[in-house]
């Protein structure tokens, strides 16, 4: 089978290497390739997809809005979420899901199996953010904590979340288990960390979804308080895996998906 990724810019993603790595684990004889589409291009997806033969396709920044009005039909989970990170392609038709949100609570449980009962504080409210709490609200009791620099960026979220300023989160900070920041903030090495973390507890795992950097300044900040972190590279590697099995019915080779990854990461030190 023919998958892609398309993103604007593409050409840094390693989602190409990560699931070659698990098409030669099982096996297959399935091929991955990283398409640049710039906006301005993004009305010649349909014919793009059909002239590649692609099954199924990934969907990266800036683009995972801008691909509804493309589709057939979405997943319960992709509607809630307004925002598609995989389409299947069967049939001619195009069914668009969102992986990305079940790809990092997968990983959190491993890190934190009471996830049940945690309570949780999500920073940001972007699209990364809507993925995380429709996937966590499902995993968790308690109402999930979502803070925002812009309180107007909750108006069209329908999911039962309390809201907060960033403020607030910051004098909140003690009432949480699991503090997960979604903001880009971070990125790059240099920039400040998105919330103080003076009043962290001290058990409290702080989370970032970025796993490039493979420490991001807020986790730095919340290792040198001796908290427990956790980054993005298993939401990454178990997004690439519910996609695949999405597209084929098959589970993926995990643990060849993330060694890989962890290959490549060492060699661009
Ligand atoms: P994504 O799809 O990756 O979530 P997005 O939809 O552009 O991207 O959302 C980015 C999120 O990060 C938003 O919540 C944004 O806050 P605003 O709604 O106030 O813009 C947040 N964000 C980005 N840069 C930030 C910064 N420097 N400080 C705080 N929040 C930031």
């Amino acid at each position: 089978m023919k998958f892609a990724v398309i993103g604007h810019p593409i050409k840094h993603s390693l989602s190409p290497v990560m699931h070659q790595a698990n098409f030669e684990a099982l096996g297959r004889d399935d091929s991955y390739e990283a398409l640049s589409i710039p906006p301005k291009h993004f009305h010649l997806i349909k014919e793009i997809m059909a002239e590649k033969e692609i099954d199924g396709f990934n969907i990266t920044i800036p683009h995972k809005e801008r691909i509804i009005p493309y589709l057939d039909a979405m997943d319960a989970h992709a509607k809630t979420i307004g925002a598609i990170n995989t389409v299947k392609i069967e049939d001619g038709k195009w069914i668009g899901y969102n992986t990305d949100g079940i790809g990092y609570v997968q990983g959190l449980k491993n890190v934190y199996p009471n996830l049940k009962e945690a309570r949780i504080l999500l920073i940001g409210a972007g699209g990364a953010s809507k993925g995380l709490a429709a996937a966590l609200n499902e995993a968790a009791d308690h109402t999930l904590s979502v803070a925002n620099r812009t309180m107007s960026r909750f108006d069209n979220w329908d999911l039962k979340v309390h809201t907060l300023t960033l403020e607030e989160a910051e004098k909140q900070l003690g009432d949480f288990d699991i503090v997960i920041n979604t903001t880009p903030a971070g990125m790059s090495e240099n920039q400040d960390v998105v919330i103080a973390l003076d009043h962290l507890a001290p058990d409290t795992l702080v989370s970032d979804i970025v796993y490039i950097p493979y420490k991001t300044p807020i986790l730095k900040l919340a290792e040198a308080k001796g908290n427990p972190i956790y980054n993005g590279l298993d939401m990454f590697v178990n997004q690439g895996a519910e996609s695949f099995k999405i597209w084929t019915g098959e589970t993926a080779d995990t643990k060849a998906m993330k060694n890989t990854v962890l290959q490549q990461l060492q060699r661009r030190d």
